[in-house]
């Protein structure tokens, strides 16, 4: 019996290469070591952009179009919509109820948020309850392993803690997921900032080879390095970050030291940097062009991913339903 595995992105439209080599790398990764459930966490980002809507269904036909092209296979997982599995939703009911509010106040990423975010008003009760959502998400599914990132450990715990509260009031029901931490390679933008749509240093999956060629000419590099007879260092270069991804190791190995000692300029360096991430996209590019010639395609995958995760949902709400003698 392969472990189950449940992980969830909120619909944030086309992925860039930093949500590649963080996360759906990594997702595409396991599909075939564990019975993995990933889904569109559309719920999720109504707890920051419930004031505007409007491009909630773009963003998750962008998203899953980048699942599915670059490696996610419907045969091997299931691919779903959260507000298309009502049950999360259920769940989240109860087990808000069960869930002190101390625990989510003290929550760090709830208290960063609310001091951070002033464009708009997150003092709601949906947000606060980001992590009961988030544990009924995981929760649900019975799931072992729960791959995310760093930021989300708190979260994690946070479900931790409410699925032993509830098997301690209702009898042994959930078992208690752990993370999987994925290791993130350091992928800064363009600008040497963390790569992020809102910064618009991002170069996207889906983008072409043009584009993605102009990106990486715009690329910082080493800022000591000012003129092309200056020695330069790959280790303190923005851009080298991303050589070392997309660059073949003999070809590094030449380039490094190259740059040390000033025979290559970093027009050239960067061509054959933004060569290489075209070369190794291009296929999954190409797939993406065919899959989204078919308009429906987004939305039968999702209306057949959660179809087949609902028959699992359905059976552990009946054992919610017992345990809570409903
Ligand atoms: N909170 C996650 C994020 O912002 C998204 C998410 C929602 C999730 N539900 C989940 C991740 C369940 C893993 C499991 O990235
Ligand atoms: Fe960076 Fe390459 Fe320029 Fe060196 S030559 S600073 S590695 S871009």
């Amino acid at each position: 019996m392969k472990q189950r595995v449940v992980s969830g992105m909120r619909p944030s439209g086309r992925l860039h290469i930093g949500h590649y080599h963080g996360v759906l790398e990594n997702w595409v990764k396991m599909q075939d070591s564990f019975d993995c459930f990933f889904f569109v966490a559309d719920w999720h980002s109504l707890t920051t952009e419930y004031a505007d809507t409007s491009g909630i269904i773009q963003s998750i036909k962008d998203m899953v179009l980048d699942w599915v092209a670059f490696g996610l296979d419907p045969e091997k997982c299931v691919i779903f919509r959260q507000s298309m599995v009502p049950h999360h939703s259920e769940l989240n009911l109860i087990l808000s109820m069960i869930t002190p509010v101390s625990w989510l106040e003290r929550n760090p990423t709830y208290k960063e948020m609310l001091d951070n975010i002033d464009q708009r008003d997150l003092t709601t009760f949906g947000f606060l309850g980001y992590p009961v959502l988030m544990a009924a998400d995981i929760i649900l599914y019975k799931a072992k392993r729960v791959p995310v990132g760093q930021d989300q450990l708190p979260h994690l715990e946070i479900t931790r803690e409410i699925a032993r509260r509830f098997n301690h009031l209702y009898g042994q029901v959930f078992p208690e997921p752990e993370a999987l931490l994925t290791e993130t390679p350091k992928l800064p933008g363009l600008d040497g900032r963390k790569m992020s749509k809102s910064y618009n240093n991002s170069i996207y999956l889906s983008d072409d080879a043009e584009t993605t060629n102009k990106m990486v000419m715009s690329m910082v590099t080493d800022t000591n390095r000012v003129r092309r007879s200056d020695p330069g260092d790959p280790d303190v270069c923005v851009a080298f970050n991303l050589h070392r991804i997309y660059v073949p190791q003999e070809k590094l190995d030449e380039i490094a030291p190259a740059c040390r000692n000033a025979s290559i300029g970093c027009v050239d360096c960067k061509k054959i940097l933004a060569g290489c991430i075209n070369e190794r996209l291009a296929p999954f590019r190409a797939k993406r062009e065919e899959l989204s010639a078919n308009p429906g395609f987004v939305d039968e995958l999702l209306r057949e991913g959660s179809r087949k995760a609902s028959l699992v949902s359905d059976t552990v709400m009946m054992e919610v339903r017992a345990a809570l003698k409903f």
